[in-house]
């Protein structure tokens, strides 16, 4: 069982206009879905038929309207009712501009109360235990902090999380991202960005070694359209996807947790459970919708994509000292060779073609699939 938490969930709003014009009235087309990183790797793992629940305060009319989407689309979910108003965001889509233009409006959320706060650690705790007699439990925490909630907060569900035995994915930014590194997290998932910004260091190299040392078990950094990179204690592997362009990235990196996840759950080898989430991760760039992806492209990215081994961060915390080595291209051809079974170069171009001559049509081929595939489940968990 993965049980992702999403303390700031939203409501996601899609209008889509051919041209924003400020000043004048438009009439879009609208789409709603519940929103929220954690939501978002929920319904990834519910349509790869994964169990899942996700836990996400709800408040509102638009919470009770996150509520009735989840159910719709069958993603198991457990809601702490908050008194605060569930947030939207609101994103609008150029139809005439390239790449379909997108601005955000993005509140900020309610305030969780200290006694809101309690009930999700309680709810979660009873969770835990559950999915955890059951059999192997992951939690994954995603995304910023909602107003009300210290820096720590994430620690504290780590710390949480630990005393049953469940190992936790944290794909969150700044200081919570720092806070929760203390508590030990199995995995990290900063973005590019997240990595420099949360450190205030310039090299990604040594932003890594510095996650390392706080404590974090293992660090995978996205890289957008170049893919990510993992350093864990068992080695470093870098996985490329094949390059999409014009697609919709927004959500890409809760598709690269769902996988990360799964691979933690099943106890897969690292360079595997790598390569999947670049697989996974770009197959949701081929959709317009966050937590949707292209089901038959990632049959084929997956079969596609490969893993190689990368220099090492290498962190000695016993005397706190450490040396950085993170230029890919200084791996020696010995490491790319005994990590990369089939030649990932040939392999990336040939699916490339294959995206850029699949475009528009293919992604709505590919959500359809992607829905009737998914296997009916509960609505409401435990
Ligand atoms: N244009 C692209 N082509 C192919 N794959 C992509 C592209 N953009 C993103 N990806 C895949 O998605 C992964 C995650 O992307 P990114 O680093 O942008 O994550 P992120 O910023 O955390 O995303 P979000 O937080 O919106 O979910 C990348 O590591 C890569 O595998
Ligand atoms: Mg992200």
């Amino acid at each position: 069982m993965i049980v992702t938490v999403t303390l700031n969930p939203a409501l996601d709003i899609t209008y889509t206009v051919p041209e924003l014009k400020t000043g004048r009235t438009h009439r879009p087309q609208v789409t709603a879905q519940a929103g929220g990183k954690g939501v978002n790797v929920a319904r990834t793992l519910h349509a790869l038929g994964r169990e899942t629940v996700a836990v996400l305060p709800l408040g509102g009319f638009d919470g009770e309207a996150v509520r009735a989407e989840l159910e719709t689309a069958r993603v198991p979910h457990h809601v702490i009712p908050i008194s605060g108003a569930t947030r939207r965001t609101v994103t609008v889509v150029e139809t005439a501009a390239p790449d379909g233009l997108a601005t955000g409006f993005n509140e900020a959320g309610p305030e969780l109360t200290t006694e809101e706060w309690a009930e999700i650690c309680a709810s979660l705790g009873t969770l835990l235990e559950t999915a955890t007699l059951d059999g192997s439990a992951v939690l994954v925490l995603s995304g910023k902090l909602p107003r009300g909630l210290a820096d720590t907060a994430y620690a504290d569900l780590i710390a949480l999380a630990d005393s049953f035995g469940t190992p936790t994915i944290l794909d969150t930014e700044g200081p919570a991202l720092l806070a929760g590194l203390a508590a030990r997290p199995a995995v990290v998932k900063p973005n590019a960005h997240e990595l420099l910004d949360a450190t205030g260091l310039s090299d990604s190299g040594q932003a890594v070694a510095e996650l390392l040392q706080r404590g974090a078990r293992a660090v995978v950094a996205s890289h957008g359209p170049d893919g990510l990179t993992a350093h864990t204690a068992d080695g470093s592997w870098t996985a490329r996807p094949p390059r999409i362009e014009g697609g919709n990235p927004t959500g890409a990196g809760d598709a690269a947790v769902a996988a990360l996840a799964i691979g933690l759950a099943d106890g897969t080898p690292w360079p595997v459970t790598l390569a999947d989430a670049a697989a996974l991760s770009a197959a949701t760039v081929l959709t317009d919708r966050a937590g949707v992806f292209d089901a038959e492209a990632y049959r084929r990215f997956k079969a596609a994509v490969t893993s190689t081994a990368t220099s090492t961060v290498t962190v000695d915390t016993a005397t706190a000292t450490r040396a950085v080595t993170t230029d890919v291209a200084t791996s020696t051809a010995t490491e790319t060779s005994t990590a990369t079974e089939t030649s990932t170069a040939t392999e990336t171009s040939a699916v490339t073609t294959d995206v850029e001559t699949n475009t528009a049509s293919e992604t709505a081929a590919g959500t359809a699939t992607t829905g009737a595939a998914t296997d009916p489940a509960p609505s409401e968990a435990p």
